[in-house]
Protein backbone atom coordinates (compact mmCIF):
# COMPACT_ATOMS: atom_id res chain seq x y z
CA UNK A 1 0.00 0.00 0.00
CA UNK A 2 1.73 3.24 -1.25
CA UNK A 3 1.30 5.82 2.28
CA UNK A 4 -0.36 8.80 2.13
CA UNK A 5 2.48 11.98 2.56
CA UNK A 6 2.31 13.73 5.81
CA UNK A 7 1.42 17.12 6.23
CA UNK A 8 1.35 19.84 8.99
CA UNK A 9 -1.32 22.45 9.22
CA UNK A 10 0.49 24.99 11.11
CA UNK A 11 -2.28 27.68 12.92
CA UNK A 12 -6.36 26.46 13.09
CA UNK A 13 -8.47 26.42 10.00
CA UNK A 14 -12.03 25.48 9.50
CA UNK A 15 -12.96 22.15 9.39
CA UNK A 16 -13.77 21.38 5.78
CA UNK A 17 -10.24 22.38 5.17
CA UNK A 18 -9.24 19.95 7.39
CA UNK A 19 -11.40 17.15 6.05
CA UNK A 20 -10.67 17.97 2.31
CA UNK A 21 -6.97 17.22 3.77
CA UNK A 22 -7.21 14.42 5.56
CA UNK A 23 -8.61 12.59 2.49
CA UNK A 24 -5.45 13.02 0.43
CA UNK A 25 -3.13 13.09 3.47
CA UNK A 26 -1.81 12.30 7.07
CA UNK A 27 -2.62 15.32 8.18
CA UNK A 28 -1.09 16.80 11.75
CA UNK A 29 -3.37 19.88 12.99
CA UNK A 30 -2.87 22.92 15.35
CA UNK A 31 -6.81 23.52 15.86
CA UNK A 32 -5.77 24.49 19.57
CA UNK A 33 -3.80 27.33 17.33
CA UNK A 34 -1.46 27.73 20.10
CA UNK A 35 1.69 29.26 17.38
CA UNK A 36 4.77 27.09 17.75
CA UNK A 37 7.70 28.73 18.22
CA UNK A 38 10.60 28.14 15.25
CA UNK A 39 12.17 25.09 17.54
CA UNK A 40 8.39 23.77 17.69
CA UNK A 41 7.24 24.12 14.16
CA UNK A 42 10.85 22.86 13.23
CA UNK A 43 10.51 19.62 15.33
CA UNK A 44 6.87 19.23 14.06
CA UNK A 45 8.46 19.34 10.62
CA UNK A 46 10.25 16.39 10.57
CA UNK A 47 9.20 13.60 8.72
CA UNK A 48 6.65 15.63 6.78
CA UNK A 49 6.21 16.21 3.25
CA UNK A 50 4.15 19.55 3.15
CA UNK A 51 3.26 22.29 5.07
CA UNK A 52 -0.04 24.91 5.58
CA UNK A 53 1.59 27.86 7.19
CA UNK A 54 0.26 31.10 7.81
CA UNK A 55 2.17 34.70 7.74
CA UNK A 56 2.93 34.35 11.82
CA UNK A 57 4.70 31.26 11.00
CA UNK A 58 8.45 32.57 10.04
CA UNK A 59 10.67 30.08 7.16
CA UNK A 60 13.99 31.26 7.19
CA UNK A 61 17.15 29.41 5.50
CA UNK A 62 18.32 28.06 8.74
CA UNK A 63 15.04 26.25 9.52
CA UNK A 64 14.32 24.87 6.27
CA UNK A 65 17.56 23.08 6.10
CA UNK A 66 16.39 21.10 8.97
CA UNK A 67 13.37 19.97 7.50
CA UNK A 68 15.30 17.94 4.63
CA UNK A 69 11.62 15.63 3.53
CA UNK A 70 9.40 19.26 3.02
CA UNK A 71 8.56 19.47 -0.61
CA UNK A 72 5.69 22.17 -0.39
CA UNK A 73 4.81 24.88 1.45
CA UNK A 74 1.27 26.19 1.40
CA UNK A 75 1.05 29.81 2.87
CA UNK A 76 -2.76 31.02 3.56
CA UNK A 77 -2.14 34.32 2.67
CA UNK A 78 -1.01 36.19 -0.59
CA UNK A 79 1.93 38.06 1.07
CA UNK A 80 4.76 35.35 1.52
CA UNK A 81 7.51 37.37 3.31
CA UNK A 82 7.22 35.41 6.22
CA UNK A 83 8.89 32.50 3.73
CA UNK A 84 12.12 32.48 2.44
CA UNK A 85 11.75 31.65 -1.07
CA UNK A 86 15.01 31.41 -2.53
CA UNK A 87 16.10 28.83 -0.07
CA UNK A 88 12.86 26.82 -0.45
CA UNK A 89 14.21 27.47 -4.45
CA UNK A 90 17.52 25.92 -3.74
CA UNK A 91 16.12 23.07 -1.66
CA UNK A 92 13.63 22.18 -4.43
CA UNK A 93 10.20 23.25 -2.25
CA UNK A 94 7.19 24.56 -3.82
CA UNK A 95 5.70 27.74 -2.23
CA UNK A 96 1.88 28.42 -2.81
CA UNK A 97 0.32 31.71 -1.78
CA UNK A 98 -3.56 32.63 -1.95
CA UNK A 99 -4.05 35.66 -4.27
CA UNK A 100 -7.02 36.66 -6.22
CA UNK A 101 -9.75 35.11 -3.41
CA UNK A 102 -8.82 38.47 -0.86
CA UNK A 103 -8.85 41.22 -3.59
CA UNK A 104 -11.88 42.47 -2.75
CA UNK A 105 -12.17 42.21 1.14
CA UNK A 106 -8.72 43.82 1.13
CA UNK A 107 -9.87 46.50 -0.71
CA UNK A 108 -13.33 47.34 1.30
CA UNK A 109 -11.03 47.75 4.18
CA UNK A 110 -8.78 50.36 2.95
CA UNK A 111 -11.68 51.95 1.50
CA UNK A 112 -13.04 51.22 5.45
CA UNK A 113 -9.76 52.83 6.79
CA UNK A 114 -9.98 55.43 4.38
CA UNK A 115 -13.55 56.86 5.50
CA UNK A 116 -12.59 56.27 9.11
CA UNK A 117 -9.79 58.54 8.92
CA UNK A 118 -11.00 61.11 6.87
CA UNK A 119 -14.56 61.22 8.94
CA UNK A 120 -12.60 60.59 12.64
CA UNK A 121 -14.88 57.56 13.37
CA UNK A 122 -12.99 55.84 15.76
CA UNK A 123 -12.33 58.83 17.35
CA UNK A 124 -15.64 60.27 18.21
CA UNK A 125 -17.16 57.23 18.60
CA UNK A 126 -15.01 56.47 21.93
CA UNK A 127 -15.88 60.10 23.01
CA UNK A 128 -19.66 59.46 22.80
CA UNK A 129 -18.59 56.31 24.78
CA UNK A 130 -16.99 58.53 27.46
CA UNK A 131 -20.50 60.55 27.45
CA UNK A 132 -18.53 63.69 26.39
CA UNK A 133 -20.70 64.70 23.37
CA UNK A 134 -23.05 67.30 25.43
CA UNK A 135 -24.92 68.27 21.41
CA UNK A 136 -24.67 69.18 18.14
CA UNK A 137 -22.60 72.14 16.88
CA UNK A 138 -21.79 73.74 13.51
CA UNK A 139 -17.61 73.44 13.53
CA UNK A 140 -17.64 70.16 15.65
CA UNK A 141 -15.45 67.00 14.82
CA UNK A 142 -14.79 68.51 11.54
CA UNK A 143 -13.26 65.70 8.76
CA UNK A 144 -12.45 65.78 5.46
CA UNK A 145 -14.20 64.44 2.08
CA UNK A 146 -13.52 61.67 0.58
CA UNK A 147 -15.85 62.48 -2.41
CA UNK A 148 -14.27 64.29 -5.10
CA UNK A 149 -10.14 64.28 -3.20
CA UNK A 150 -7.33 62.62 -5.06
CA UNK A 151 -5.99 58.89 -3.93
CA UNK A 152 -2.78 57.80 -4.77
CA UNK A 153 -2.09 54.08 -5.01
CA UNK A 154 1.05 52.87 -4.29
CA UNK A 155 0.74 49.25 -6.05
CA UNK A 156 -1.69 48.87 -8.84
CA UNK A 157 -1.92 45.14 -8.65
CA UNK A 158 -4.91 43.12 -7.93
CA UNK A 159 -6.07 44.55 -5.02
CA UNK A 160 -4.87 48.28 -5.86
CA UNK A 161 -7.25 47.93 -9.00
CA UNK A 162 -9.89 46.50 -6.52
CA UNK A 163 -9.66 49.57 -4.35
CA UNK A 164 -9.15 52.07 -7.66
CA UNK A 165 -12.93 50.07 -8.63
CA UNK A 166 -14.56 51.47 -5.50
CA UNK A 167 -13.27 55.30 -5.95
CA UNK A 168 -15.48 55.33 -9.10
CA UNK A 169 -18.97 55.66 -6.58
CA UNK A 170 -16.67 58.50 -4.43
CA UNK A 171 -15.76 60.81 -7.93
CA UNK A 172 -12.57 60.66 -6.77
CA UNK A 173 -8.97 61.50 -8.92
CA UNK A 174 -6.99 58.48 -8.97
CA UNK A 175 -3.18 58.48 -8.73
CA UNK A 176 -1.27 55.42 -8.94
CA UNK A 177 2.97 54.59 -8.96
CA UNK A 178 3.60 50.64 -9.71
CA UNK A 179 6.95 49.57 -10.82
CA UNK A 180 4.94 48.64 -14.28
CA UNK A 181 2.09 51.10 -15.93
CA UNK A 182 -0.73 48.76 -16.25
CA UNK A 183 -2.56 48.32 -19.69
CA UNK A 184 -3.97 51.89 -21.18
CA UNK A 185 -7.61 49.96 -21.35
CA UNK A 186 -7.31 49.27 -17.51
CA UNK A 187 -6.28 52.95 -16.74
CA UNK A 188 -8.98 54.21 -18.58
CA UNK A 189 -11.68 52.04 -17.04
CA UNK A 190 -10.17 53.14 -13.38
CA UNK A 191 -10.00 56.62 -14.24
CA UNK A 192 -6.19 56.04 -12.76
CA UNK A 193 -3.20 58.27 -13.87
CA UNK A 194 0.48 56.89 -13.58
CA UNK A 195 2.56 59.25 -11.99
CA UNK A 196 6.04 58.86 -10.46
CA UNK A 197 6.43 58.04 -6.33
CA UNK A 198 7.39 61.39 -5.29
CA UNK A 199 4.46 63.10 -7.41
CA UNK A 200 1.98 61.05 -6.10
CA UNK A 201 3.32 61.78 -2.73
CA UNK A 202 3.28 65.61 -3.34
CA UNK A 203 -0.30 65.50 -5.20
CA UNK A 204 -2.36 62.92 -3.22
CA UNK A 205 -5.06 63.77 -0.56
CA UNK A 206 -5.10 60.14 0.83
CA UNK A 207 -2.24 57.85 -0.37
CA UNK A 208 -2.89 53.97 0.22
CA UNK A 209 -0.41 51.42 0.08
CA UNK A 210 -0.84 47.94 -1.63
CA UNK A 211 2.92 47.37 -2.36
CA UNK A 212 4.06 43.57 -1.36
CA UNK A 213 6.88 44.04 1.59
CA UNK A 214 10.33 43.31 0.33
CA UNK A 215 14.41 44.77 0.69
CA UNK A 216 13.50 46.97 -1.76
CA UNK A 217 9.74 48.44 -0.11
CA UNK A 218 10.78 48.36 3.34
CA UNK A 219 10.53 51.84 4.67
CA UNK A 220 9.01 52.86 1.74
CA UNK A 221 7.16 55.59 3.48
CA UNK A 222 10.24 56.75 5.84
CA UNK A 223 10.42 60.33 6.88
CA UNK A 224 11.55 61.56 3.72
CA UNK A 225 8.68 60.35 1.97
CA UNK A 226 6.36 61.95 4.86
CA UNK A 227 7.73 65.43 4.46
CA UNK A 228 6.48 65.43 0.78
CA UNK A 229 3.33 64.69 1.69
CA UNK A 230 0.14 67.32 1.95
CA UNK A 231 0.14 68.41 5.10
CA UNK A 232 -3.54 67.48 5.25
CA UNK A 233 -3.16 63.78 3.87
CA UNK A 234 -3.94 60.70 4.93
CA UNK A 235 -1.47 57.56 4.49
CA UNK A 236 -3.58 54.09 4.61
CA UNK A 237 -1.39 51.34 5.33
CA UNK A 238 -3.53 47.52 4.80
CA UNK A 239 -0.37 45.50 3.23
CA UNK A 240 2.31 44.67 5.70
CA UNK A 241 4.24 46.39 8.21
CA UNK A 242 7.54 47.37 7.25
CA UNK A 243 6.54 49.37 4.28
CA UNK A 244 6.20 52.12 6.73
CA UNK A 245 8.48 53.07 9.15
CA UNK A 246 6.11 53.14 12.27
CA UNK A 247 8.09 55.51 14.09
CA UNK A 248 8.94 58.12 11.72
CA UNK A 249 4.97 58.14 10.83
CA UNK A 250 4.40 58.29 14.88
CA UNK A 251 6.37 61.21 14.62
CA UNK A 252 5.31 62.91 11.50
CA UNK A 253 1.58 62.04 13.43
CA UNK A 254 2.27 63.96 16.36
CA UNK A 255 4.37 66.83 14.57
CA UNK A 256 1.39 67.39 12.33
CA UNK A 257 3.09 66.98 9.36
CA UNK A 258 0.66 64.53 7.85
CA UNK A 259 -2.82 64.85 9.10
CA UNK A 260 -3.92 61.05 9.83
CA UNK A 261 -3.55 57.68 9.05
CA UNK A 262 -4.94 54.27 9.10
CA UNK A 263 -3.42 50.75 9.98
CA UNK A 264 -4.15 47.62 9.47
CA UNK A 265 -0.59 46.08 9.93
CA UNK A 266 2.76 47.00 11.74
CA UNK A 267 6.00 46.60 11.82
CA UNK A 268 6.88 43.86 14.39
CA UNK A 269 3.10 43.63 14.54
CA UNK A 270 1.38 42.15 16.75
CA UNK A 271 3.54 44.63 18.96
CA UNK A 272 2.48 47.90 17.79
CA UNK A 273 4.54 51.27 18.51
CA UNK A 274 3.65 52.97 21.81
CA UNK A 275 3.27 56.29 20.31
CA UNK A 276 0.24 55.00 18.19
CA UNK A 277 -1.97 54.47 20.98
CA UNK A 278 -1.52 57.70 22.57
CA UNK A 279 -2.46 59.54 18.93
CA UNK A 280 -6.47 60.35 18.25
CA UNK A 281 -5.73 60.99 14.56
CA UNK A 282 -5.11 57.20 13.62
CA UNK A 283 -7.27 54.44 13.34
CA UNK A 284 -5.70 51.20 13.99
CA UNK A 285 -7.23 47.81 12.93
CA UNK A 286 -5.91 44.27 14.06
CA UNK A 287 -4.53 42.96 10.38
CA UNK A 288 -7.94 42.16 9.64
CA UNK A 289 -7.80 43.00 6.00
CA UNK A 290 -8.87 39.77 4.43
CA UNK A 291 -11.08 38.63 7.67
CA UNK A 292 -14.66 38.05 6.55
CA UNK A 293 -15.92 34.59 7.16
CA UNK A 294 -15.86 33.98 3.40
CA UNK A 295 -12.57 35.27 2.22
CA UNK A 296 -10.93 33.74 5.31
CA UNK A 297 -12.41 29.95 4.40
CA UNK A 298 -11.72 30.51 0.64
CA UNK A 299 -8.07 31.64 1.46
CA UNK A 300 -7.67 28.28 3.32
CA UNK A 301 -9.33 26.16 0.68
CA UNK A 302 -7.28 27.55 -1.86
CA UNK A 303 -4.02 27.40 0.46
CA UNK A 304 -5.32 23.60 0.43
CA UNK A 305 -6.27 23.15 -3.17
CA UNK A 306 -2.65 24.41 -4.03
CA UNK A 307 -1.19 22.16 -1.71
CA UNK A 308 -2.48 18.72 -2.52
CA UNK A 309 -1.70 19.54 -6.40
CA UNK A 310 1.95 19.98 -5.70
CA UNK A 311 1.70 17.28 -3.71
CA UNK A 312 0.00 14.92 -6.55
CA UNK A 313 2.83 16.35 -8.94
CA UNK A 314 0.47 18.81 -10.82
CA UNK A 315 0.99 22.37 -11.05
CA UNK A 316 -0.53 24.12 -8.28
CA UNK A 317 -2.78 27.10 -9.29
CA UNK A 318 -0.69 29.33 -7.23
CA UNK A 319 3.07 28.54 -7.47
CA UNK A 320 5.18 31.34 -6.41
CA UNK A 321 8.64 29.90 -7.42
CA UNK A 322 8.46 27.85 -10.19
CA UNK A 323 11.29 25.24 -10.31
C1 LIG B 1 -2.28 38.26 3.10
O1 LIG B 1 -2.95 37.44 2.46
O2 LIG B 1 -1.11 38.50 2.80
C2 LIG B 1 -2.95 38.92 4.22
O3 LIG B 1 -2.14 39.87 4.83
C3 LIG B 1 -3.39 37.89 5.24
O4 LIG B 1 -4.50 38.39 5.86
Amino acid sequence: MISKPRVLVSRQVFDEVIDYLAEHCEVEANQDDIPFSVEQLTQRLEGKDALMCSLTDRLDTATLQRCTRLKVISNIAVGYNNIDVAACSAQGIKVTNTPGVLDDSTADLAFALMLSTARRVTEVEALIRQGQWTGWRLQQWLGVDVHHATLGIIGMGRIGQAIARRTLGFDMNVLYHNRNRVAPEIERKLGAAHCSFEDLLKRSDFVILQVPYSSHTHHLINAKALAMMKPGAILINSTRGGVVDDAALVHALEAGVIRAAGLDVFENEPKLHPGFLKLQNVVLTPHIGSSTETTRRAMAMCAATNMIAALNGQVPPNWVNPI
